[in-house]
This record gives structure tokens, sequence and C-alpha cells, in this order.
């Protein structure tokens, strides 16, 4: 491992200290070293690949395949964050012991350092399982996307009491079961502040306030490079959409007036 690497210690240690953590997607060698060189904490191979890369409606497509093609793309550029990839939807829920080869496969075939899956109690067993092989494990509550059709919706998850209770019931079962970190995602924010407050791993938050120990977001998101989807929780701290089509319309009107390539750019 290259020295300088930051480990599920740092990441504990960041918690201890009260310094946030930041986590971003990457799915390939460019933004990766992009993300990497910024000094992000963290680097998921989010199975939001599906909807961003492959242009899948949900993140149900993607396949265990897909998600070690991208993740060995990504460890090449990264020399300092702690990268973690998603078990796609199917590789964790059949039984514990598929779950377990699924998870060494995507760490032995991308050398990631974590994988990530999504649910409470009904799969702290796996985790458990998958922790022991030696492999860290991060949790994912409250929007859960894999679950999608059971949800119904998109919309904010926890607002019922009951569906409170439950959920901080998850996330203790979770810590037990040996996660290392969990991804709250669309809950209320001070339903997470309760939580990050109460258990000893780093909760990371999407739509979940400022009260998490750290944040996510799809780097897609952050750059604004789809302008039809803005939910309340994103911030847009660029509209590369718009760059971009403004960019490959200057370069098609340069080809077309033949003033791409000059001398300066001929051999
Ligand atoms: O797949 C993903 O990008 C995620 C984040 C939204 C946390 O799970």
């Amino acid at each position: 491992m290259t020295s300088g690497k930051k480990t599920i210690k740092t990441l504990f240690q960041m918690k201890q200290n009260g310094q946030p953590i930041s986590m971003l997607t990457a799915y390939d060698y460019t933004f990766a070293r992009i993300l990497d060189a910024a000094a992000i904490d963290i680097i998921l191979v989010g199975d939001s690949l599906s909807n961003v890369f492959q242009g899948n409606e949900t993140t149900l497509p993607v396949t265990l395949e897909e998600m070690i093609y991208h993740g060995k793309a990504v460890m090449k550029a990264v020399k300092q964050a702690f990268v973690v990839i998603d078990l796609p939807f199917g590789t964790y829920q059949v039984n514990d012991s598929e779950a377990l080869k699924n998870a060494i496969q995507l760490v032995k075939n991308t050398n990631a350092q974590a994988v990530k899956l999504e649910g409470g109690q009904e799969v702290s067993q796996t985790i458990t399982k998958i922790v022991q092989s030696g492999i860290p494990v991060m949790g994912h509550l409250g929007l859960t996307p894999q679950s999608i059709h059971q949800l119904g919706s998109f919309e904010l998850q926890a607002t019922s009491q009951e569906a409170k209770d439950q959920l901080k019931a998850d996330a203790i079962a979770l810590e037990r079961a040996g996660c290392f970190a969990i991804v709250l995602e669309k809950i209320p924010a001070e339903l997470a502040a309760e939580i990050a407050n109460s258990i000893s791993i780093p909760i990371i938050g999407i739509g979940a306030g400022n009260g998490c120990d750290g944040q996510v977001l799809v780097i897609n998101d952050l750059l604004g490079l789809d302008e039809t989807f803005k939910p309340k929780f994103v911030r847009n701290y660029l509209n590369l959409n718009a760059s971009i089509l403004e960019a490959v319309k200057l370069y098609i009107k340069d080809v077309k007036n033949k003033n791409f390539p000059n001398t300066n750019e001929s051999y």
C-alpha cells in the first residue's frame, strides 16, 4: 500500500477529533486523479454509475464485473484517498457465503480498501461475515436506491416516529455488526445528527444535514453535469453541462469554418 494512504484508522481519528470527512464518487481514472489530488478523504466507486455513467433509471442493473472494471480504473489514480466500492444489487442478498465471495472478488480484483452495502438489521449477519474476512464494510441507511421498487419513490425517508426508531436501531445494528462507517441518505437533519452523536463510527450524510461526521455527493451532481437533476441536497459548484455544451459548440464551429487546427496546432 502507498504510504500516506488513508485507512479506517484515519477516518476513526477524524471522527474523534471532530474533523469533517469529505467523500465523493468517482468512476474513472481521470476524475479519481483530480479528486485524489484535491485531497478528498474517501472516494466511492458508487453503483450510482449505473445512472450517471450507464444511463440506467436505477442502480439495479449494474453488475459485479462492471463495478470491478470501474474500480480498477479508479485505483490506478489514487495515492492518498480511502477507496470504497459498492457491492451492486443482487451480489449480497442471496446468502452470506455468496456475499463474502463477491466482496472478496471486488477487493481482490480492484485493490480497493472497503465495500459498501445497503440495509439495516437484515444485513447485519452478512456484514459481520465480510468484516471477519478482513474486508472493512461501510453501511448505507435511509434512502437505499437498490430498494427503490420497495420504497416506491426517492422521497425523504424516516419521517414517522416508527421509521425514525427503526433507523436508529438499524444504525446501532450496523455498528455492532462491524461497519467502520455508515452513509445516511435523505433523512431529517435532526435524526442524522442524533445518530452521529450517539454512535462511535463515522456517519457520512447525503441529504442528511450538517450534523453528520462527513458529507458525500455524486461527483456529476457537484459539477452540474445534468441540469435536469436538481434535488435540494445537491450544491452545484460548477455548471459543467453548460460549459461543455459551449466548448463543444465552439469546436464544431471552428471545424466547420476551417479555423481548427491553425498552423501552431499543425506539424
Ligand atoms: O452509489 C452512490 O453514489 C452512493 C452515494 C449516493 C452515497 O451510494
